[in-house]
């Protein structure tokens, strides 16, 4: 199948040649065929950027309606939409919500069609639009979310759910995650991580950095678990945590504004006195009970033997395991397992009589130095006794006084979510919902677990000069979660930011107190310089909403306005706002909205109006094909994490020397080094900086005015032979391994004899990466590419293109070729290679990086290790590492990772060539390319 970008394309053609003729089409005849489709996330600092990226072909001779239908995190607020048709751009709007209502209303009643974002799943929300488009037309969109990671259970959770609705030969998932306090661990799950799938994800990590990538071939997006004609359809989820040195918090600052990470994890566990209220009404019939029952049984065995206890059943009537709390002991322990063990469904909902009880049930037990906790789980409306909802909120928010928290657990779609939203708010906790599922027991549990281990309660967070904070005093605090406070900062002459908090620890008053250099905190990349304004944005925006629950009168109206202003000005489509398309036909509009947070069901609609479904008026000649015909469940199920195979080894160049030596004493020796040496030897202009220190008897310029930071700390030097540096990812350690190989070389870089494919690259004589890559596949393919053009011949025919295009495409039988400005994607059956031209200081150079080789073999070359595993010997001098049972010398070196387009510098443990491959350089050198 041949697809070219018409526009852009600027093919140089050899020979005789038909490119169609030369096509095999294997994938069945399509009337809309998506020719790319990007999943691009940067998250900084924890807050998540997603641009979803999909480029889409009517293929037809005549207009037909092209849909785009992604779905996105409920947490996250869209930001950006747009479509380009024909060269014109058509951004999206957001208004206010009744403003954009009036516009798709008029819309509406002339027929017109209208997107919507609705809610389909427990943590994805569906985003749905469509465009007619011409015949033989092209549409772009691209949509834009952001949100603030949360941390549970000691890790943050970037959920991407990927599908295209059909396999797609450009598919591709980015993900860039920069956290200044380093990043302590990181894990790859989610469907789209299992099976053969998991291949082609890669992950790199440097100290503060970690970048995910998952390039599947075309061929794998059919064969997958899930996956079928319509290609790949799941989730990744990417998990990690941060470093947490400072128990004060870490603080970071830019452009006026600042965020606190406060999560300490230096204090005891306060022991709790904790009191479950079990519904056991009929609706909880069947299954729910048995999960309940089930989960209980997990939780109680999961109390601390300091902790007190004690459990209500409530339907109509109320009862009790025991009418006071007891100590979490062994004996009394199993008593309350066999009164679990017994719980029933029968009857009515008394939800206030059982609430109160177990409120009074902890205020006649007070106890020093504990954290009281009352959850409610329940799956109805009250029924019994007082039904009143605003009188069961006044009756219990006056037993409870603030003095401590009540978490309610709606269990299912019937119960009444805003009312126990409200009473939970009004206590100081949260509500959550147990969604109707199979896990239902482990969702109970999970709850628990997130509130078992209080560390602190009362805490104050305060800012000298710090304005327009967002919420700074909570109840309590547990292990594994995280405070998070932004504001803004008005007095920008400050040099020192000081951060206090007050809390209360067992009983004891407890103070942080921290005050940070504004210079040290604001070391914030210049592209991600906004970001914290739009933090504290979405967090301000985040909690306006949630309080207006508790509000009325005149309050409620002022803050309401305000989150509507936020919502306005960063362009956030929240529950205020909808973002109106207008759409290239005259008139034509789609609004989407953001879906009311716990009011959808599958069952039972969401009580928001909604907007009439997706279906537009006839236009006489318009073909009204509709290529997304699944609305498939996304897969959801939490999945044993695998943990992801590494990304493949690569190179960068550098000047050899004996890991263990010094390259200071070298530049000590060389102190006089002419500056055309330097350029001989491939220092590019970073290089040199970062030696400056110790170059200045030199008589090299030192062009001092550059930015220290972001240069690498050194790049080693030794006898004059240049060098190729390669990464290769180690499993379950952050830094990988590295190792030189001398310039020039042919060498062979990866070789499948299994499927006739292989990889030569020559390299440059003088500085970085390669000059030609040559890639062979079956008997008749053959790829060549250089720094000027890549020249393809399928055994007929010649293809060429010229870097720098925009995106064009070629695909053949299992040949795919994608060209983008410097990146070069290539699909040769199931092996996926980026070949990046790197254009750095002056240099110019190719690079490749393997992004999706067959799983659980090791391939011939340089690059056919996928990784490498060693462990730390602790303490040895010169320092080794212990690889294959063997000692080796090594060194932490600087390397930059060209695999990336934006080659980050990376930390790596320097050893021999031999260790790793296990041979010469000479076993990997070729003759011919
Ligand atoms: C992803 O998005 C970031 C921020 O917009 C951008 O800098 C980066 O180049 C993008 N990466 C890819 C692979 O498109
Ligand atoms: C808090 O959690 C961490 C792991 O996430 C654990 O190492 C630590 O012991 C926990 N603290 C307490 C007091 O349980």
């Amino acid at each position: 199948m041949v697809m070219m970008d018409r526009v852009a394309f600027r093919l140089i053609l050899f020979g005789a040649f038909l490119i169609s003729a030369t096509s095999a089409p294997v994938e069945k005849k399509q009337n809309v065929d998506i020719y790319s489709f990007y999943i691009n996330s940067t998250v900084s600092s924890r807050y998540a950027t997603t641009i979803i990226t999909s480029r889409v072909a009517n293929k037809l001779s005549e207009p037909q309606e092209i849909q785009f239908e992604v779905k996105i995190p409920k947490n996250a607020f869209i930001s950006k939409f747009r479509m380009i048709i024909e060269g014109k751009t058509y951004d999206g709007v957001v208004k206010k919500k009744e403003e954009a209502q009036q516009q798709y209303n008029k819309a509406v009643s002339r027929g017109e069609s209208a997107g919507l974002i609705k809610s389909v799943g427990r943590t994805l929300e569906d985003f749905k639009t469509s465009v007619t488009v011409a015949a033989n037309s092209k549409v772009t969109f691209e949509l834009t979310y952001e949100e603030l990671l949360k941390r549970r259970l000691g890790k943050y959770e970037l959920l991407i759910n990927a599908q295209p609705m059909q396999p797609v030969a450009d598919f591709k998932i980015d993900v860039h995650i920069q956290e200044n306090p380093g990043i302590s661990f990181l894990e790859v799950k989610g469907d789209l991580n299992t099976g053969d799938l998991a291949s082609a994800v890669k992950t790199t990590r440097a100290d503060k950095d970690a970048w995910v990538t998952f390039y599947p071939t075309r061929d794998q997006q059919t064969k997958c678990t899930n996956c079928a004609e319509n290609g790949l359809n799941g989730d990744l989820i990417i998990t990690y945590d941060v470093n947490r040195g400072n128990p004060k918090g870490e603080v970071q600052i830019s452009n006026g504004y600042f965020v606190h990470y406060f999560a300490p994890s230096d204090v005891p566990r306060i022991p709790k006195n904790v009191v479950f209220i079990i519904d056991r009404s009929g609706s909880m019939h069947g299954r729910k009970i048995r999960q309940t029952r089930s989960a209980l049984l997990t939780i109680l065995n999961d109390l601390d033997e300091d902790d007190h206890f004690g459990l209500i059943t409530f339907d109509a009537e109320i009862d009790f395991w025991k009418r006071e709390l007891l100590q979490a002991t062994k004996a009394n322990r199993e008593n309350a397992e066999s009164f679990v063990k017994r719980i029933q469904d029968r009857g009515a909902t008394n939800i206030n009589d059982a609430v109160l009880a177990g409120v009074d049930m902890i205020n006649r037990n007070p106890r020093k130095g504990t954290a009281s906790i009352l959850i409610l789980l329940t799956d109805g409306d009250p029924t019994a006794g007082e039904t009143n909802i605003e009188k069961i909120m006044a009756n219990v928010k006056e037993a409870i006084g603030s003095k401590f928290p009540l978490y309610c657990l709606g269990f299912g779609y019937d119960v009444n979510f805003d009312f126990l939203t409200k009473m939970s708010l009004e206590n100081n906790a949260v509500a959550r919902r147990i969604y109707e599922d199979s896990d239902a027991d482990i969702q109970l549990q999970g709850f628990y677990d997130e509130v078992a281990v209080p560390l602190l309660t009362d805490i104050q967070l305060s800012y000298a000069g710090g304005k327009h904070l967002t919420k700074s005093s909570f109840g309590l605090y547990f292990n594994g979660s995280e405070i998070v406070v932004s504001g803004q900062i008005t007095d920008n002459s400050v040099e020192t930011f000081t951060t206090e908090v007050i809390a209360v620890s067992k009983g004891n008053n407890v103070m942080y107190q921290d005050t940070v250099m504004m210079k040290d905190a604001s070391d914030v990349k210049p592209e991600n310089e906004d970001f914290m304004q739009r933090l504290w944005a979405y967090l301000t925006v985040k909690q306006l909403l949630e309080r207006q629950v508790l509000l009325k009168g005149k309050e409620q109206e002022d803050e309401k306005e305000e989150a509507l202003q936020l919502s306005l000005k960063y362009q956030f489509v929240t529950p205020l706002t909808s973002m109106v398309v207008t759409k290239p036909q005259e008139g034509e509009v789609d609004v989407a909205d953001k879906p009311k947070e716990g009011g959808e069901s599958p069952r039972y609609p969401a009580s928001q109006p909604r907007l009439v479904p997706y279906g537009r008026s006839g236009t006489p000649g318009f073909s009204h094909h509709h290529y997304i015909t699944t609305s498939r469940q996304p897969g959801l199920h939490a999945l044993p994490g695998l943990p992801g195979p590494p990304g493949p080894p690569d190179a960068s160049i550098n000047y050899a020397r004996h890991p263990g030596g010094s390259h200071r004493a070298f530049l000590q020796e060389a102190s006089v080094v002419p500056k055309d040496t330097f350029s001989f030897l491939g220092f590019d202009q970073h290089d040199v900086v970062a030696h400056s220190d110790l170059l200045l008897s030199s008589a090299v310029i030192l062009p001092t005015h550059m930015p220290r930071r972001t240069l690498p700390k050194a790049t080693s030097v030794a006898g004059l032979v240049p060098v190729s540096r390669f990464l290769l990812p180690a499993v379950g350690q952050s830094k990988p391994l590295c190792f030189d190989v001398p310039v020039p070389n042919k060498l062979k870089l990866l070789e499948d004899s299994a499927s006739e494919f292989s990889m030569n690259g020559e390299s440059t004589h003088r500085h970085n990466g390669f000059r030609r890559i040559a890639l062979h596949y079956k008997s008749n393919h053959d790829l060549v590419i250089d720094k000027r053009s890549i020249k393809y011949n399928d055994g007929q025919n010649n293809v060429e293109f010229l870097w720098d295009q925009e995106l064009t495409q070629h695909n053949a039988e299992g040949v795919s070729l994608i060209l983008q400005s410097n990146e070069l994607d290539i699909t040769m059956g199931n092996i996926r290679i980026v070949v990046l031209l790197h254009k750095i200081n002056g240099q110019v150079f190719l690079w490749p990086a393997v992004r999706q080789q067959p799983k659980d073999v090791v391939l011939a070359g340089i690059l056919g290790k996928s990784d490498a595993s060693y462990d730390e010997i602790q303490g040895s001098q010169p320092p080794s590492l212990k690889i294959n049972n063997q000692e080796v010398k090594a060194d932490l070196e600087d390397v930059k990772d060209y695999r990336l387009l934006s080659a980050p510098v990376i930390r790596c443990w320097l050893v021999s060539f031999q260790a790793v491959m296990k041979g010469d350089v000479s076993d990997f050198t070729v003759t011919k390319m």
